[in-house]
């Protein structure tokens, strides 16, 4: 660790993760605990700001993640790895925060209103033209499955995931801008009311990460079904590197070809040193898809086994990752609480 400053960040427990999730984030995750004290946290209350009703798999999402976590490299002696629910403390500085957080901040938030929409969308998919999709739509705030408590108070959550672990930098998508100007808005705001900063500022860490689409052409989602997952088998990757999308207009072996758009061309960017010179071969149909295609599945095997033999690993080894998750919550638990105190007797909840 070079510099001793927080780094914080978490993701909903979706399960199994793909490589687009490995490449957009965790790779950046890995490389971000060699220099900072990292914390990376499973993110399962915010899971349920949305998927409240489906819970049965909860647990089990939030092990396969951590699982493909510690596959990808995040190392428990580098980086504090915990679950959000672990630590009771976020639960709490959550109820605080609420208390000065204005409901105007939230009901402007571009995020809430684009992801309420969505959600509607989804819920009455097939059931509605669009018309009265329309006239629903202008009573979604209304909405008794869709819109909760809870799910306003997104920001508020993350706001305090952030604040209560004194991180200085998060790594977020850019999609998370909004939220995160929440949390250093409520920063100042407690500062204001209470005449005491008891917060670091949080700034966010965008990094250039590498966009990977799924096999088809769109965005990988596991929802698509054109996923490649980081622990698949050899057998089963191959075969999807086999069935990308190519530029359709490249009918036979030496025709010349544009590699922008082609998925091939996109995995070949981050896997192959060399991949100027592919460019300029695809342009000049120097080269047919099928050996493309080889070519690339040979330059993804040796991580791809190495991911596979780590995941059987942790797999087979529940004790191990029991391990990791409770050294990682007395960590987080301990950095926490000392931040609550800090909060409760500024505001004189405790003396
Ligand atoms: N909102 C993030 C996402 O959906 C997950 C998250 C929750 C988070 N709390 C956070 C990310 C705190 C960074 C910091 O991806």
């Amino acid at each position: 660790m070079t510099d001793q400053k927080i780094v914080l960040s978490g993701m909903r427990p979706t399960g199994k993760l793909h490589l687009g999730n490995f490449h957009g984030a965790l790779k950046n995750w890995v490389s971000l605990q060699d220099k900072y004290n990292c914390f990376f946290f499973v993110a399962d209350l915010h899971s349920l700001t949305t998927a409240y009703e489906q819970t049965e798999n909860l647990a089990a999402n939030s092990e396969a993640m951590l699982i493909d976590w510690l596959t990808a490299g995040l190392d428990p002696k580098k980086c504090t790895i915990f679950i959000q629910s672990d630590v009771p403390e976020v639960s709490e500085l959550n109820t605080l925060l609420g208390m000065i957080t204005p409901l105007g901040w939230l009901l402007r938030n571009p995020t809430y209103k684009e992801q309420l929409q969505e959600l509607f969308k989804q819920k009455y998919a097939g059931q509605l033209d669009e018309k009265s999709l329309g006239e629903k739509l202008a009573s979604i705030a209304g909405d008794e499955e869709i819109s909760c408590f809870g799910f306003l108070g997104y920001p508020v959550l993350m706001a305090t995931d952030i604040l209560i672990q004194q991180a200085s930098f998060v790594p977020v998508g850019q999609d998370q801008t909004a939220h995160l100007e929440i949390a250093r808005d409520l920063m100042r705001r407690f500062e204001q009311i209470y005449g005491e900063q008891v917060f670091t500022e949080p700034r966010p860490l965008y990094t250039n990460v590498a966009r990977v689409p799924g096999i088809d052409g769109r965005k990988m989602s596991k929802s698509y079904n054109n996923a490649i997952s980081l622990g698949e088998d050899l057998d089963s990757v191959r075969k999807k590197v086999m069935t990308m999308f190519t530029d359709p207009n490249k009918k036979k072996a030496n025709d010349p070809a544009n590699p922008d758009g082609c998925v091939v061309y996109a995995f070949h960017k981050i896997y192959n040193p060399n991949c100027a010179k592919r460019c300029e071969e695809c342009k000049a149909g120097a080269l047919g898809c099928v050996a493309c295609k080889k070519e690339l599945f040979a330059l993804m095997e040796p991580e791809l086994t190495a991911f596979a033999a780590r995941r059987k690993e942790f797999e087979q080894d529940k004790a191990q990752l029991a391990q990791i998750v409770s050294e990682g919550k007395e960590k987080a638990r301990a950095n926490a609480a000392a931040t609550l105190t800090k909060v409760k007797k500024v505001m004189r909840v405790i003396k």
